[in-house]
């Protein structure tokens, strides 16, 4: 298990492709058609040859446009490059984002009305320019005319700076990375539970104090992360400069930062160092794990209101776009139950319950910032007790709440943890922990912001957005892990039509994708996994990279660039005979790098599977020792001490290694896995001898040569009432 974890995230070789073209963009534009222009060439003559129509936006984007092209090496000399003004609005529908770009008989034309405009047309242009040049040291850009706009005008990416910390610096890097996508939308969490991340000028303590804690917490191992301050303590806080230098950076990238400062709950990092505007007055302290704690401010107490407006008067000045986010997620209503200042204020206020003290928070709120220039966003739960009348739903408890604000005329942006938590795992195995639920990169590409809402009430979702909440992202390059490739899958669900959408289509465009994360130095998740499938008596190998070369051997050694291979679709008889084959085969990466080694077991002895637990659906307990770790065995419905899944051989085996592998997640926190346990053979299938406890949901066992193995058996040592999922139990020779 431990080498799985380890190249997973920390091999990140690029994946080079031959000189791309308009074959890989990301997002997929509206239209790109192929053109019978003269090809143009481009060399590394610096002949001045810009020509820039005399608007501010025009010439913003052009001095843009230069900065990067000399950061990215690119060669723009030779032929001309013309900033335009747009002639036909009509055709990008008036788009504000939208841009068409023509390549061709010796020009290369950007034509907008916008800022974003250009910007967009200049991102699409780097997506299509070679990465090697020809023999001549030229490159040559294929003739085409591209008309782009977006599906929506919210394309959003979450970061949660307060579970984990990130630098400045790393954030510029993340801006870059969303623009390349066309996210026009940096949803920022800078306060919660674990840490305050913002300089508020009128109370220092929130970051001299608050934004620090003791220990990095979530069981991570404190040299996962580099953000510790002189004392030793872990965290850290944006100053207001830092804050105006980002904001900059990300316009300059058409991209606008929503500041989240999270009320009534999620505060106990505020509550730390001002006790007084919590219910119970305290102690306080900063927690070092997740969840949800029961202390939030008192909604009952003015002076915690002042507090708010006098924090939002310093935000609202920080960050100029329209949306302030206010949290409003996840609030335990047990202490307003019990104070007497809650208790008055609903009595004041003839409001019903606690619920409705929710909401009248939020209204106040939204009164507070729409005083200051700004709209009030929050996650679904300001539905509760009543909306406020303007506000806007961030909809993460799947879409529901979204779809019912929608029909209540309210806009909505959809981020439902189905498909848009970004810190669930992106593979059943193979994955570092993570936070748990499983979104692999055809889930995130098969996010449509409007399902499920009415015709009518599209016009009320802005659009869409994916989120990196950070328990167990301590450090950045981890956290590039987890956003790239899934990020771009987020790009074109939210910007491109979706009747142009394919999945089939996405997965070949990726692949030059994939080599533009590698050029950024950005640690995406490469696409490793193999499935092995057996289909008639034939093996064939479908690796996750398209028409990626695989090798494999039959032995249960370790596949290497010399083993045998297979192109996607050629079929490879299965070795006959009754001794049981370990499969192993991995990806053959474009620049020769090899994926991790994905394997399955066949020929298997002929063995039951005898459960004591129920089957959830058709996962039954033969999927339990089936060779394959994807085809699980559920039993629904918790597990009761003395429960067993027993594997029973018709022969008795003499395997050296045994081991067993629960859970949703191979590697753990996926949910169901196997809490308490032991691993158990027998040499008559009667008498029971304990040889692993399980960990982290897995257990496995060396067994002295010859041992007689007739069944083996998990064995459950303390009630769970959650479900229980067997992956698979294993035996090697
Ligand atoms: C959330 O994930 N609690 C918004
Ligand atoms: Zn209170």
């Amino acid at each position: 298990m431990k080498h799985f974890l380890a190249s997973a995230l920390f091999c990140f070789c690029s994946i080079n492709v031959p000189a791309t073209a308009i074959e890989g963009l990301v997002p997929l534009p509206v239209s790109v058609e192929k053109t019978s222009a003269t090809p143009v060439v481009l060399t590394d003559a610096n002949d001045g040859k810009i020509r820039v129509i005399d608007t501010e936006s025009a010439r913003r984007a052009a001095a843009y446009f230069l900065n990067a092209a000399r950061e990215k090496k690119l060669k723009i000399g030779g032929e001309k490059i013309i900033f335009a003004s747009l002639e036909n609005p009509e055709i990008i529908r008036g788009n504000a984002e939208g841009y068409v770009l023509e390549i061709g008989d010796g020009k290369i034309k950007l034509s907008a009305n916008t800022y974003a405009g250009y910007f967009y047309a200049i991102q699409t242009l780097f997506q299509i320019f070679p990465r090697e040049a020809d023999g001549n040291g030229e490159i040559s850009l294929p003739p085409c005319k591209i008309v782009d706009y977006p599906r929506f005008a919210w394309r959003g990416f979450m970061l949660d700076s307060v579970r984990h910390f990130q630098s400045v610096e790393w954030i510029k890097k993340l801006i870059d990375v969303l623009a390349s996508q066309k996210i026009n939308t940096l949803h920022w969490h800078l306060t919660d539970d674990q840490g305050w991340r913002i300089e508020i000028k009128k109370y220092p303590k929130l970051t001299q104090q608050a934004a620090w804690r003791e220990h990095i917490g979530f069981g991570l191992e404190p040299n996962q992360s580099e953000h510790y301050d002189k004392a030793g303590r872990y965290g850290g806080f944006y100053s207001q400069d830092e804050i105006r230098e980002i904001v900059r950076y990300a316009a300059s990238r058409n991209i606008t930062v929503v500041p989240e400062i999270e009320l009534p709950g999620h505060a106990v990092a505020a509550l730390s160092v001002y006790p007084e505007f919590g219910c119970t007055g305290g102690p306080y302290e900063i927690r070092l794990i997740g969840g949800v704690s029961d202390d939030v401010y008192c909604a009952g107490n003015e002076a915690v209101y002042t507090f708010w407006e006098n924090i939002f008067d310093e935000v609202t000045q920080l960050f100029p776009g329209k949306f302030v986010h206010v949290g409003g997620d996840e609030c335990p209503k047990i202490r307003w139950e019990n104070c007497p200042k809650c208790q008055a204020k609903i009595r004041a206020e003839n409001l019903k319950n606690e619920h409705e003290l929710q909401s009248y928070v939020i209204r106040r709120m939204e009164k507070v910032l729409s005083q200051r220039g700004k709209r009030l966003i929050g996650w679904d739960e300001i539905l509760e007790g009543g909306l406020a009348p303007e506000a806007t739903v961030m909809s993460w408890r799947g879409a529901k709440g979204g779809v019912e604000a929608a029909k209540m005329q309210h806009d909505v942006v959809m981020s439902p943890n189905s498909h848009c938590y970004y810190d669930y795992s992106q593979a059943h195995s193979g994955e570092p922990r993570s936070f748990g639920g499983f979104i692999p990169l055809e889930r995130a590409y098969e996010f449509n912001p409007t399902e499920g809402v009415p015709a009518k009430f599209h016009k009320h979702i802005l659009g869409g957005q994916a989120n990196l909440w950070t328990e167990y992202i301590p450090n950045e390059k981890h956290a590039e892990y987890m956003l790239a490739p899934r990020i771009s899958a987020l790009a074109e669900a939210t910007w491109t039509p979706q009747e142009l959408r394919s999945w089939e289509d996405f997965q070949n465009r990726m692949v030059h994708q994939y080599a533009r994360f590698g050029e950024a130095d950005v640690n995406y998740r490469r696409p490793e996994a193999v499935q092995i499938l057996v289909e008639n008596g034939q093996l064939r190998f479908r690796p996750d990279l398209r028409n990626a070369k695989v090798v494999f051997t039959l032995d249960g050694n370790e596949p290497t660039a010399e083993s045998q291979s297979a192109a996607p679709d050629v079929c490879v008889p299965v070795p006959a005979g009754d001794v049981a084959v370990c499969v192993r085969a991995r990806t053959v990466f474009p620049d020769g790098s090899l994926g991790r080694i994905n394997e399955r077991f066949l020929n298997l002895p002929k063995a039951k599977v005898i459960s004591t637990l129920n089957t959830e659906a058709g996962n039954v307990p033969s999927r339990a020792f089936d060779g394959s770790r994807e085809a699980v065995y559920w039993a629904n419905g918790g597990a009761r001490v003395g429960d067993t899944v027993a594997v029973v051989f018709e022969q008795t085996q003499t395997p050296k290694h045994v081991s067993c592998i629960t859970g949703k997640n191979e590697t753990g926190g996926g949910g169901d896995r196997l809490h308490s346990g032991v691993l158990e053979i027998s040499p008559d299938g009667k008498t029971w001898l304990p040889v692993a406890e399980f960990s982290h949901g897995f257990a496995d066992a060396e067994l002295p040569a010859g041992t007689q193995v007739k069944a083996l058996r998990l064995r459950v040592t303390q009630a769970q009432a959650e479900w229980l999922l067997v992956r698979e139990f294993e035996i090697r020779n």
